[in-house]
């Protein structure tokens, strides 16, 4: 409907349809354009985006200008569907917009409304004032204040092996450590993630080691801990674990009564561990708890050294490890107590950082 020369008229910008399109500046390489506005841009905004872009995207396919450009971004890629509603609940473009929020893209949500087709639905894009406000939020969160400093994040699991094919695990899915991880990057921190067994993306720009068990996350952890400014344990580290693997897989009838007894044995404490030596970097820990949360977590954050700790309930609705928002509190060293509301987990990652950004 509306030709390139009528939106580069209207705008006094030059306007961009292929993916290599000829500069009109001399200085700039053809064949390397999408990098250098890929740099040049603080942010950038697919409005409307669709199905299709949502699904190219989330599996990284680049054959066109946008696309291309969007893979190419350093900073923020804003992401605005807008589509007619069964396409929009389709099964095929929630699952592209869970993996595309976990590789780092933000994605609005559509209005509700009448759409092209007649339909009453979600799918509308939202008006622009609203679009611009959300550009604000997230460039007040991306300001690059971790720019220059090196963050250490664990996340996820540990699984303690019983026997070749059995473990003990616990129920943490690493999305509130990766949420911290996705979110340090963008604010420009290096960061080093240790990450036990999990089903979730890495995000942009960061370094990832995959670790088992509570061991090896020690190991990990000790090998990447130097030069920190902080190091945050987000990771549901196994307390215990069994005192003797068996190396083959333990059959039905090694007993002869109805239980079975399987000897444990105490993991380190990689927490309590960095704190006794912890120097100059920040630490910050989790607490998962049941009951008396704050008096458990104050203790914890006194007896592990710690400047911060977030504390969560998993009985809560909206809280906890398969989520995907969480209502922690956060208590600092000085004793100060900060309920949050229930918000998604890259937000609660974000106020976090807010806090160790004043302390780094
Ligand atoms: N943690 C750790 N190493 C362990 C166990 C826990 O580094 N072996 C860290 C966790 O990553 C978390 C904090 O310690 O940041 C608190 O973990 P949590 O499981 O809540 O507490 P525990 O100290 O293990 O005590 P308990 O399980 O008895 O509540």
């Amino acid at each position: 409907f509306v030709t390139p020369l009528t939106l580069s008229t209207l705008s006094q910008s030059e306007v961009i349809v292929g993916s290599f399109p000829r500069p009109n500046s001399g200085s700039l390489q053809a064949s390397t354009r999408h990098i250098d506005l890929a740099q040049w841009a603080d942010l950038m905004l697919i409005a409307p985006a669709t199905a299709n872009t949502l699904a190219k995207l989330a599996h990284g396919y680049t054959d066109n200008a946008v696309t291309t450009l969007a893979i190419a971004m350093r900073g923020p890629v804003v992401l605005s569907p807008s589509m007619d509603v069964d396409m929009f609940r389709h099964p095929s473009t929630q699952a592209n917009i869970t993996a595309l929020r976990e590789l780092g893209y933000y994605v609005l949500e559509p209005e509700h409304g009448v759409l092209a087709s007649g339909l009453v639905g979600q799918g509308r894009l939202p008006n622009l004032p609203k679009i611009q406000k959300a550009l604000d939020n997230i460039l007040n969160y991306i300001h690059q204040d971790f720019k220059g400093k090196k963050i250490l994040i664990t996340a996820g699991p540990t699984y303690e092996p019983i026997d070749p094919v059995r473990f003990i695990g616990n129920r943490s899915s690493g999305k509130m450590g990766f949420a911290l991880a996705n979110a340090a990057a963008q604010r420009g921190a290096e960061v080093i993630l240790i990450s036990g067994n999990v089903h979730l993306q890495t995000p942009r720009h960061v370094q990832r080691y995959n670790v088992q068990t509570a061991k090896e996350m020690f190991t990990v952890v000790m090998k990447h801990r130097k030069n920190k400014d902080a190091i945050i344990m987000a990771a549901a580290v196994a307390d215990f674990t069994p005192l003797k693997p068996a190396s083959n897989k333990i059959k039905k009838e090694s007993s002869d009564t109805p239980t079975f007894t399987i000897e444990l044995r105490k993991t380190k404490d990689i927490l309590q561990h960095i704190g006794e030596k912890k120097g100059k970097c920040i630490l910050a820990g989790f607490a998962l708890e049941t009951e008396d949360g704050v008096a458990n977590a104050k203790k914890k954050l006194k007896e592990k050294r710690l400047d911060l700790i977030v504390l969560n309930n998993p009985m809560e609705e909206g809280a906890g490890f398969e989520t995907d928002t969480n209502i922690v509190t956060i208590i600092s060293k000085t004793g100060k107590i900060e309920r949050l509301k229930k918000m998604p987990k890259f937000e609660v990652a974000n106020i976090i950082l807010n806090k160790l950004s004043k302390l780094i």
